[in-house]
């Protein structure tokens, strides 16, 4: 059994002021929600606020970039050293970082070894834009993806991969459940290719684009999806509750 993760991505959302404010409303009633990995992804600054406040508290920490050198002259970065230590995972190979900023899957390659080498744990985001969707090419990316990002990466437990199809995200308009746990089986086939099927199964694969408390049953329910990255919706204490909550439940039931 995989222990499912929701994890909540803020973007460039929230002063330090708000982020308290946000983890404020929400860490009682997240705190005591069991069976569920519960993960928040604040902006940097706000991390060392935002860990001070989960410390004694059931709920991880996680950034939303890095680079993929220890130190040096890139100003503006943030390497893995720092953020070890810091907090637990890190996002990375985000369609928003990809299709602003430029990375490819080589450069995600890169950031997926440094991270696990500081013994950060990455949640490598996947998943194809409309037109690739449209052309029938959602398995070609997807798989692409995966094998681009992790290669020369050894198996291990602390990789999540998120299956974030372009079009869904911060659109209003979700994957169906059977839409995005059939793409999470290809995944989870592409996995085993690589390390084999034991590890494949072992690997949790969450879905993310524009998951909500309305919508995050239909997504949990499925065999192969084991969580959300969610973005708007974790920006609202109650929703991001209810979607943890509802997970909780499913997943016990
Ligand atoms: P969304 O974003 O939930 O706002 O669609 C998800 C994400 O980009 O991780």
């Amino acid at each position: 059994m995989r222990l499912p993760i929701i994890a909540g991505n803020w973007k460039m959302n929230t002063t330090i002021d708000e982020a308290v404010t946000l983890v404020r409303d929400m860490l009682d009633k997240l705190d005591r929600i069991a069976g569920v990995e519960k993960v928040l992804c604040p902006p940097f600054i706000s991390l060392s606020a935002v860990r001070a406040l989960l410390l004694d508290s059931s709920i991880k920490l996680g950034a939303q970039n890095l680079h993929f050198e220890q130190k040096g002259a890139y100003t503006g970065e943030i390497s893995p050293p720092m953020l070890a230590g810091l907090c637990e995972y890190v996002i990375l190979g985000h369609s928003e970082r990809r299709q602003y900023f430029g990375e490819t899957d080589e450069i995600v390659n890169r950031k997926v070894k440094a991270a696990l080498k500081a013994g950060l744990k990455p949640i490598l985001c996947v998943g194809e834009s409309l037109s690739e969707n449209e052309a029938g090419k959602t398995e070609e990316i997807v798989t692409r993806q995966i094998k681009g990002a992790l290669a020369g990466v050894d198996f291990t437990r602390d990789l999540v991969t998120a299956y974030e199809p372009i079009w869904a995200i911060g659109t209003g308009k979700a994957a169906t459940g059977q839409q995005a746990n059939h793409t999470i089986g290809l995944i989870r086939h592409t996995l085993s290719d690589l390390y084999g099927e034991p590890a494949a199964q072992a690997i949790r694969i969450q879905y993310g684009g524009s998951v909500t408390g309305a919508n995050i049953a239909e997504f949990i329910s499925q065999p192969e999806i084991d969580g959300a990255l969610v973005g708007g919706a974790s920006l609202k204490a109650p929703d991001f509750i209810s979607i943890v909550q509802q997970t909780a439940d499913a997943k016990q039931a």
